[in-house]
Formats: structure tokens, sequence, C-alpha cells
């Protein structure tokens, strides 16, 4: 039963029953947070008093345990079921996080729409009108399913509608919306985000209901938001994309019922979002240029095929500028710096501008060769021959390391019409890439892979 909210120092755990901005024991700043009192005796619950019998055992041997295999509801979209590991799993809690305007609701409605085509859905809207829902759901042309929609902020009012309707898949937009009566603070904050979530995961637990919740993400990273119940939730999917460009990209960076750092991309149209099926169409420009380079980044289970682009200039500042869109510009400083030292190209009196194509995050280290190959490029104004694919991390020596999934990567790239690769000595393909009709020119070293791939030692002045 609920009594009077407690403010709890997140820095040192005291508690007080006034909100202070600065607390009294630890004197940390900002660190209270409003939290509902709970009338329990907490000397009965651990069993301390003497005059309670002792409860009945409820752990067992892990072994006598039945091992059942995971249900999963499919979600209707193969990208977001891929994401997901296989589809939403019943009883669980999935927070999908992302700017405003990115398209969390299209596609959560979308989503619901064709899941409720089997199974009975809620959509709880707290964000918009039930009418600005069916407008919305009117220009996704949603198929006549039996989605049930709730317009609604208030928790207890939603957790009796659960209750009521015991629905397989409930989706909350958005659960900074919600509010909790007991709780003074406004809706939106670390107070009400948690204690939201938590009655509704109490409650989805019980009944075995699978439950999406939409978090925003603020400019000042993450507040009162998704970071908060990042612990609480099962999984986390994040969707993010180009607001001016119309691809979205949906990953999950936590699963506990599948892979993370799995890819699904969508593309947002005038009747919401469509699948791409085949992303590497969108992450290739296949334009042949100098600065070009070629790379297949591997993401979750899948290989992409992208392009990345360099463009060097001698620098008119006293540091050179080098800017990286889509990889860290710590690793582009590092491959600057290896290609610097090992091949003697002065690139510290050049500005260096990298980006990756479709707006892609590469932040895997086979890119390296990629990398050093696109800055190589356009420094010399050479043009990578069509056709090439380059893979390998660079070591601070110069040396080429092996990637991981070259095979898989590889057969990708063949797919969409490469025929040479220039990868690590001693990469072994294995059996997945037997039978691949491709050109495998093994490097040892940076400055013997560029050479190479471009035909002429990039090293001499004169090529
Ligand atoms: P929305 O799902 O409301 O974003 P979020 O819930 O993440 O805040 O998406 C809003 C944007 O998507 C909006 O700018 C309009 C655009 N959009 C389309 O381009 N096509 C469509 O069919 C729909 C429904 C929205
Ligand atoms: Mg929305």
């Amino acid at each position: 039963m609920r009594t009077a909210s407690v403010y709890v120092c997140q820095s040192c755990g005291a508690k007080t029953s006034q909100f202070f901005g600065r607390c009294a024991s630890c004197g940390t700043w900002n660190s209270l947070v409003e939290q509902v009192a709970h009338s329990t005796d907490s000397r009965r619950r651990n069993g301390l008093d003497p005059a309670v019998e002792p409860a009945a055992r409820r752990s067992m041997a892990m072994a006598s345990l039945g091992d059942q295999p995971v249900r999963r509801l499919a979600s209707g979209y193969d990208e977001l079921d891929r994401v997901l590991g296989g589809g939403l799993v019943p009883g669980s809690m999935v927070l999908v996080g992302g700017d405003p305007g990115i398209g969390k609701s299209t596609l959560l409605l979308q989503s619901a729409t064709a899941m409720a085509l089997q199974h009975s859905v809620l959509y709880v809207s707290a964000e918009e009108s039930a009418q600005q829902v069916k407008l919305r759901w009117l220009r996704l042309e949603g198929i006549a399913s039996d989605l049930q929609l709730l317009a609604e902020t208030d928790l207890e009012l939603v957790l009796q509608e659960l209750e009521a309707l015991r629905p397989a898949v409930a989706i909350i937009d958005s659960i900074q919306a919600l509010h909790d009566g007991a709780l003074s603070s406004a809706p939106g904050s670390v107070a009400q985000v948690r204690e939201c979530a938590a009655a509704l995961q109490r409650l989805a637990k019980r009944q075995d209901t699978a439950l999406v919740l939409v978090g925003h993400v603020t400019k000042e990273g993450m507040l009162a938001g998704p970071k908060v119940l990042e612990h609480l939730v099962d999984a986390v999917l994040t969707f993010e994309g180009d607001r001016f460009a119309s691809h979205r990209l949906l990953r999950a960076v936590k699963n506990r019922f599948g892979a993370t750092h799995e890819l699904g991309v969508f593309e947002m149209q005038g009747k919401g979002l469509a699948e791409v099926g085949n992303p590497s169409e969108l992450f290739l420009k296949g334009e042949s240029a100098s600065g070009v380079a070629t790379i297949v980044a591997f993401e979750g289970t899948r290989s992409l095929v992208v392009d990345l682009q360099a463009l060097v200039g001698v620098t008119s500042y006293a540091s050179p500028r080098r800017t990286a869109t889509g990889l860290g510009t710590n690793r582009l400083h590092q491959i600057l710096a290896v290609l610097e030292k090992h091949m003697g190209l002065p690139l510290s009196r050049y500005d260096c501008y990298l980006a990756v194509a479709g707006g892609l995050e590469v932040e895997e280290p086979a890119a390296d060769l990629g990398v050093a190959a696109a800055v190589v490029s356009s420094y010399r104004d050479l043009t990578l021959p069509k056709g090439t694919v380059l893979l390998g991390e660079l070591g601070l020596g110069g040396q080429l390391r092996p990637v991981g999934q070259l095979a898989q990567r590889l057969k990708e790239a063949v797919r969409l019409g490469f025929h040479r690769a220039v990868v690590p000595r001693g990469s072994g393909l294995g059996p997945i890439g037997e039978g691949l009709e491709l050109e495998l020119l093994e490097a040892a070293s940076v400055t013997e892979a560029l050479v190479m791939a471009l035909g002429v030692d990039p090293a001499d002045d004169d090529c």
C-alpha cells in the first residue's frame, strides 16, 4: 500500500521527507529523487523478527528446471524482428528510444496494426489524442485489424485497462508522458519514469504481456529518459537516422533475448516506414573517383558494403583540420599517423575530411584499411580500380591484422558485383568462402596492401 513520498539521494542513499537541492548528508547537488515509500516492515520481510515463521523455500536446483524454448510474437516486420532477436517475448519489456520526430510512433503503430491481426494489442497514446493517432493510422493506410487504442496519461487508468484487456502486446507511447498520481514530480522526471515503468513491468510480467515503451532522447543527453530505464528493461532499441535523409536505422544496444548490434533498416515514405531489405545499396554510391574506397562492415549478423570518402588537401591552418562523419576522429588520427610514419606521407601538413556514405556509423577496426586507402587515394589523386573492396585492421606498426567474419563479408561483396578484395595475409576463408569468384590479394602491411590495390607505390612521389 502506498503512503507518502520520500526523497532518496542517488549518491549516498540518505532519505528525507522533503526535497532539497543538495543532499544534507553527503553534500551532492541535485541528487535527490522522489520515490514512493512502501509501508512494509523490513524486519518482518527480512525474517529478522523471531515471532515470524521462516517462509517456505523458494529456490530450486538449476538442473531440475525444465528448459522451455522462448516463445516469440512476430512484430509484422522482418527488420524489427531481426533487431529484437526473432520477435517480441511475452512478459518482456522493450524500450525504443530515439530523437523526437524520427518515426518511433509511426514504426510502432504500423507494427501494432500488423500484430493485431493475430493477437490482442493495446496501443496507449499518452502524447497524442485518439483523433491524432487515427489520422496517422489513416495516413499509413492501416489494414483493418483489431487494434485497441487508449489515449491516456494517467498510469492508474492505463494499468486498469491492461488488467481488463489482458493484451498479448501493449505499446506505451511514450513513457515520459505517463503520470503516476502518487508522485508529486512532473511527468518525464526520473522518479515518474522509473515508477511508471516499474509498475507496468510488474503487471506485464504477471499477465505475460509483451510491453514496448517509447522513450525520448533529449538534447542534454538522455536525461530523465531512457538511461534510467536501461537497467530495468530487457531490450533497448534505438531508432536513429539523419532527419534530412529518408532512411532510418534501428539498432539493439541491449538485448536479453538476442544479439546486440543487430541493424534494421527502414525508409520513411509518404505512407509510413517501409523495410529496406537490401541496405548495401543505400550505402554504396557506386562511383569511382579519387578518395573513394569500399569496405564491408559487419552489423550484428549482416554484412553491409559501404563506401568511404576522403578529401585530403594542403592545410592553411597552423594545425590541420580533421573531421570524420560516421567514424571516430581518434581512429582517423591514428590511421593518418601510421600512414605518415610508415609510408613517409607528410599528412600532418594536410587537412583531412572523411565521411561514411549513407550516415552509417562504422566503429569496427576492420574498416582501417579502407580509410587508409581512401586517404591515400585522395592525397595522390589516384582512383582505386572499380570492383575492389578493402578489409583489414591497421596495427600501429603499419602491419595488417585479420578481421572477423571475412568470408561472410566477401560473399556479400561478390553478390553486389565486386571481384577483387585486399585482405590481411593469412586470412582463412573457411567453407563459407569456397567457390567465391573473387581475386583475393593478401598483404602483410598497409604499404603492401595499397600497392596491390592501386597498382603503383603511393609512397613514391613520382607515382
Ligand atoms: P513520428 O512517428 O511522429 O516520430 P516520433 O514518434 O519518433 O516523434 O514521425 C514523425 C515524422 O515522420 C514526421 O515528421 C512526419 C514523418 N512521416 C512521414 O514522412 N510519413 C508518414 O507516413 C508518417 C506517418 C510520418
Ligand atoms: Mg511520437
